[in-house]
């Protein structure tokens, strides 16, 4: 033990139950997946838990969408989440899910809590409502017009286009992400946390000096901007918790979240005994208590989350790791450029251990964006893992097998360079301590390079040639293989499945202190091949696989073809498009709607019948030009009732939207009534 054994909980940020884990989520997972082993090696109480975030709106709709229960989805979610994760070697604890009756139990405990501590506020809000869905719609499942550059079809929070951020409410001509509805305002009374009470105590937390600098900063900005109310509750349609006192009422997803941190870990220490909950969640633990995160819920972690542990009377996170967001080659993960990479299609071409590797080699301590250039993933791994470290042993290990019956010398006549590495040891350690990852593995690839270059100085395969220079290339390729085993233990955090392999090879199970020790007189196993060098073809097939996966997806994306933003829908058969009676009509009339932005109503004649329909084609036609006009229809659509009467049909056209709107229209001499087959 190298210093007295300390308590910690370990936890990164938890993933949405609506998506499959992606490359750029696992940095966080496996960032703190390597604290938490070198924590362990040390010999720590550590204990890793997460679960997936399986409450929310995107939820909720994603299963209406596939039709089944949420429920069944995330249970689905969860198996696959895991079996991502074990493959990854990320070595978590216990992995749950806040949708349990720990987490309810627990988010229903603090939420009383606070209330009883006059922490929750009520206060009736007006919001956009959907009314054909019958749901109030969360920013992200608005649509419309930026209110300030005016470009098309843009979330309800912020415009991608010109990056102005503002209310649903200010969208021009908002539809429902849900069901294309106009969106209506609607009040309805809301619950509120009392962030600003805690103002004091979060400053406090912030002049600690223990937070990053680029955290503390954004507090900071935050803290003069003025603290606000946060709205901790949603109405229902709502898939989540509901509110104890407030039927109809459910926690916004992100009140319980956190509190699945705890929900986890409740379950891992009263099923397995492993530890003892309150020990690490009351005020006054001595235990430590860690929370890795991205960047962008930096205001949840930092601001939401230690003032409602503080106002219900629990310990507050000793500290709140961030780091920065995956590009993929310089620029944003790509659907369109196969950069947007699940965990699963990079499993299905390559080691994890080697992501783990360059993962560990970029990341700091700090904040930063952490690119991903295949090319340079390649040629460090190739270079530091296979060409440095391994190498040492592929060069060693045969002597030893061949010429001394696989056992390692049983005393050194020069360690200098044995000392040097076992003394490397703590400013290694410190390194992880830090979670100075960059630096711990950049001081390692030296001493690999400080082996391979006594080696190659040595040469033992030169001395071998004279029986009398046995004991010395027995000493050489002992030292060598000690020196190997020394960076493997340092490396055993990071590539764990390597590092498994060597304890195979050398016999030997590592914790950290190992490095106090060297390996004399003993016996190792035939040498195989620890670690296969990267092949550009497999990094080009994980590429490949993702722009397929994407090409199958429907997502629209920024790319260009039609295709590609709208791929052709399942097959039909001929049944099924015969249920769709298409008729050619005539628009006998267009008019403006009074009050609706994008609409025109439109007569339009069968022939003998006539129907209205209002469409959505107002940006692109002037009703004048439309009279008289020849177009094609859904004659048996169901009628639907809209803001501004009846429609009851709908006339085929094309295009994105805005001005590029194009209706159908039949070549000359088709008549009106005709059906179109
Ligand atoms: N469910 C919330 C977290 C709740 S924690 C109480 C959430 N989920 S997420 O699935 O969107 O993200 C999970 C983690 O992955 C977050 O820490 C997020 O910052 C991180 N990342 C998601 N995309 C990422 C990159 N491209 N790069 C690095 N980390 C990224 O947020
Ligand atoms: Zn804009």
């Amino acid at each position: 033990m190298t210093t007295a054994p300390r308590k910690i909980l370990v936890t990164n940020a938890l993933p949405y139950a609506n998506g499959p884990i992606h490359i750029g989520h696992m940095l966080g997972y496996i960032q703190a997946d390597i604290w938490v082993r070198f924590q362990k090696m040390r010999g720590h109480e550590c204990h890793y838990v997460c679960a997936d975030d399986a409450h929310g709106t995107p939820i909720m709709l994603k299963a209406q969408q596939l039709g089944i229960e949420p429920e069944q989805m995330i249970a689905e979610m969860n198996q696959a989440h895991q079996a991502d994760f074990a493959d990854f070697h990320v070595a978590f604890d216990h992995y749950y899910s806040t949708h349990s009756p720990e987490n309810r139990e627990l988010a229903e405990l603090i939420y009383t809590r606070l209330r009883d501590a006059g922490h929750i506020k009520t206060k009736t809000i007006s919001q956009l409502y959907d009314p054909s869905k019958e749901m109030f719609l969360p920013d992200r499942f608005v649509k419309g017009d930026c209110p300030k550059c005016g470009a098309h079809d843009q979330y309800g929070d912020n415009c991608d286009v010109c990056g102005a951020t503002y209310a649903p409410t200010e969208l021009k001509n908002p539809t429902s992400a849900v069901s294309g509805a106009t969106p209506e305002l609607r009040d309805s009374e809301h619950y509120f946390f009392d962030l600003p009470a805690f103002a004091d105590m979060l400053k406090a937390w912030t002049r600690s000096g223990s937070l990053q600098d680029e955290m503390a900063n954004k507090l900071n900005e935050w803290f003069e901007a003025g603290l606000q109310r946060w709205d901790i509750s949603r109405d229902a349609p709502y898939f989540g918790f509901e509110i104890p006192d407030a039927p109809g009422k459910y926690f916004y997803v992100w009140l319980d979240a956190p509190i699945g941190y705890m929900g986890s870990f409740k379950h891992y220490c009263e099923t397995t005994g492993k530890a003892d909950f309150d020990s690490y969640w009351q005020k006054d633990s001595n235990a430590e208590l860690y929370h890795f995160i991205g960047k962008d819920i930096i205001y949840f972690h930092s601001l939401f989350w230690p003032a409602m542990l503080a106002g219900a009377d629990f310990r507050q996170p000793t500290n709140v790791w961030a780091h920065g967001f995956i590009t993929v080659n310089g620029t944003k993960m790509s659907k369109s450029k196969g950069t947007f990479i699940m965990a699963r299609t990079y499993l299905d071409h390559l080691d994890p251990d080697y992501l783990r590797y360059y993962f560990a080699a970029k990341l700091t301590s700090r904040i930063d964006d952490l690119d991903l250039n295949l090319t340079d993933f390649a040629q460090r791994v190739n270079s530091d893992l296979v060409g440095k470290v391994v190498n040492i042993a592929s060069r060693c290990a045969g002597f030893i097998q061949k010429k001394f019956d696989g056992k390692l010398c049983s005393e050194f006549t020069d360690t200098s360079l044995l000392d040097e590495f076992q003394a490397a040891g703590d400013s290694i350690a410190d390194a992880y301590e830090k979670r100075e990852f960059a630096r711990a593995t950049r001081d390692i690839m030296a001493l690999a390079d400080k082996a391979n270059f006594y080696i190659a100085e040595q040469e033992p395969w030169q001395l071998i040639k004279d029986p009398a220079n046995a004991a010395r290339v027995h000493e050489i390729c002992s030292i060598g293989i000690n020196l190997f085993r020394l960076l493997m233990i340092y490396l055993t955090p990071v590539v764990p499945e390597l590092a498994k392999r060597v304890q195979e090879f050398l016999q030997e199970d590592f914790t950290w202190d190992s490095h106090d020790q060297l390996l004399t007189n003993h016996a190792i196993t035939p040498f195989k091949a620890l670690l296969q060098r990267i092949e550009m073809e497999q990094v080009e097939k994980v590429i490949e696989d993702s722009k397929a996966a994407n090409a199958q997806a429907s997502a629209p994306s920024t790319s260009n073809g039609e295709l590609e933003n709208d791929p052709i829908a399942a097959e039909i058969n001929f049944d099924d498009f015969a249920k769709v009676d298409l008729r050619v009509a005539l628009i006998a009339n267009a008019e403006h709607v009074e009050g609706a932005e994008k609409l025109l109503k439109l007569t339009l004649d069968l022939g003998g019948e006539t129907r209205q329909v209002f469409s959505g084609i107002k940006s692109a036609y002037d009703p004048a030009e439309l009279i008289g006009q020849l177009t094609v229809m859904v004659a048996n659509l169901a009628p639907r009732k809209m803001r501004f009467g009846m429609s009851e049909g709908m006339v085929l056209a094309a295009g994105p939207g805005g001005k590029e709107i194009f209706i159908l229209n039949p070549h000359e001499g088709a008549k009106p009534g005709q059906r179109v087959m």
